[in-house]
């Protein structure tokens, strides 16, 4: 079993936490918390071991009814791989411990690709993080756009992505972030960072990527344009887009034609805390003009998306499942990602 501590027991963290423990080959040894709070709550009834980063405040966990296993660097001690799902930039403060203790880590999105070297994404490049003892694992955005863009370079070739990207403002339970009442341009400048994140996986694919955030929790959507190099029909893109299963393909019959809908779709549909971890394209969205011209929307979970590319990410950097399709029908099986169609 590989032996994994999540260091951060927030929004992606949790899930992480809950998806590597029902995998067959995986155990969670830990998780962290900074203060004592209604998360730390879930990981004790979860069973989850609770550690914490500055051991100085075991008192007030303790005092809350929460058992402390320990500190964070006993944690590290403990694992094999560590999944660094601290906020964006703490988790760069973390890799010294990891290297004093030699052990495997793994950030997340809002650490920059220089701190690992290396930028994952299942469709994309599973063989190449065998064995590594540092990956990013790429942000919700850029999991999304890689994962399309890669099944159609594969097949037609693609000369020139261009995609705009429609932000969440927050994550639901995120009381701080806004806007309330706006459209930010984020940034005001184009191209924004999402196209070189994506060539941190797919160096060769000429992308220029725009960003607004907008008052909304749920999901992102993408408003996607490539450029084929060859000529594509919209049934071919379709049924290549059904046999891959980290992308769900929303069928006009299922009336759905927001997030909103989506949400209620896969609440209704059982899925943990209503995740969408693959992306959700718009299959009336899709089409393909002048037959090299595609086009498309796609809703893409932020919150969840990249929790089982993490998954996969432990298993290719523990090195025993050597291919990418192996590990994901693990990861998919053990989740319950079943097509949403
Ligand atoms: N949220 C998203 O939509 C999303 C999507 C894709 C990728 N990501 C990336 O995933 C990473 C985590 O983001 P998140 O949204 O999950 O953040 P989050 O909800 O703020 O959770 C972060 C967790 O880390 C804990 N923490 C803070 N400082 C710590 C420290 N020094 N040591 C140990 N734990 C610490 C916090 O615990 P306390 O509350 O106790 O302080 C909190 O539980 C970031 O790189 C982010 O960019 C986020």
């Amino acid at each position: 079993m590989i032996k994994v501590a999540v260091n951060g027991y927030g929004t992606i963290g949790k899930r992480v936490a809950d998806a590597v423990s029902c995998q067959p080959d995986m155990e969670i040894i830990g998780v962290s918390k900074t203060k004592p709070g209604a998360e730390a709550y879930v990981a004790k009834e979860r069973g989850y071991p609770l550690y914490i980063a500055d051991i100085g405040k075991k008192d007030a966990f303790i005092k809350a009814g929460l058992e402390v296993a320990g500190s964070v660097e006993e944690m590290i001690q403990k694992a094999d791989i560590v999944v660094d799902a601290t906020p964006g930039g703490v988790g760069e403060g973390n890799k010294a411990l990891y290297e004093k203790y030699q052990k495997k880590a793994i950030w997340e999105g809002g650490e920059e690709h220089e701190l690992a070297g290396f930028s994952f994404n299942s469709s994309c490049n599973y063989d190449q993080a065998i064995g590594r003892q540092f990956a990013r694992v790429v942000s919700c955005n850029t999991t999304g756009l890689c994962r399309i863009i890669k099944l159609i370079d594969s097949v037609f070739g693609v000369k020139k992505v261009r995609a705009t990207m429609v932000r969440r403002g927050g994550d639901p339970g995120d009381i701080k972030r806004g806007p309330i009442d706006a459209i930010v341009l984020n940034p005001v400048t184009i191209p924004s960072h999402h196209g070189p994140d994506v060539q941190s996986v797919l160096p060769h694919i000429s992308i220029v990527t725009s960003a607004m955030i907008v008052p909304t929790t749920l999901m992102h959507m993408h408003f996607i344009n490539m450029e084929l190099k060859n000529p594509a029909t919209k049934e071919q893109v379709i049924e290549l887009i059904k046999a891959h299963s980290r992308l769900g393909l929303i069928e006009k019959s299922t009336g759905i034609t927001s997030t909103a809908e989506l949400k209620e779709f896969t609440s209704d549909l059982l899925r943990p805390r209503g995740d969408l971890w693959e992306n959700g394209i718009f299959a009336d969205s899709l089409s393909v003009l002048d037959g090299t011209d595609l086009y498309l929307f796609q809703a893409i979970h932020q919150e969840a998306d990249v929790v089982v590319e993490t998954v996969d990410c432990i298993r290719a950097m523990a090195g025993d499942v050597k291919t990418a399709m192996e590990s994901i029908s693990i990861t998919n099986k053990a989740v319950g990602l079943t097509a949403i169609r």
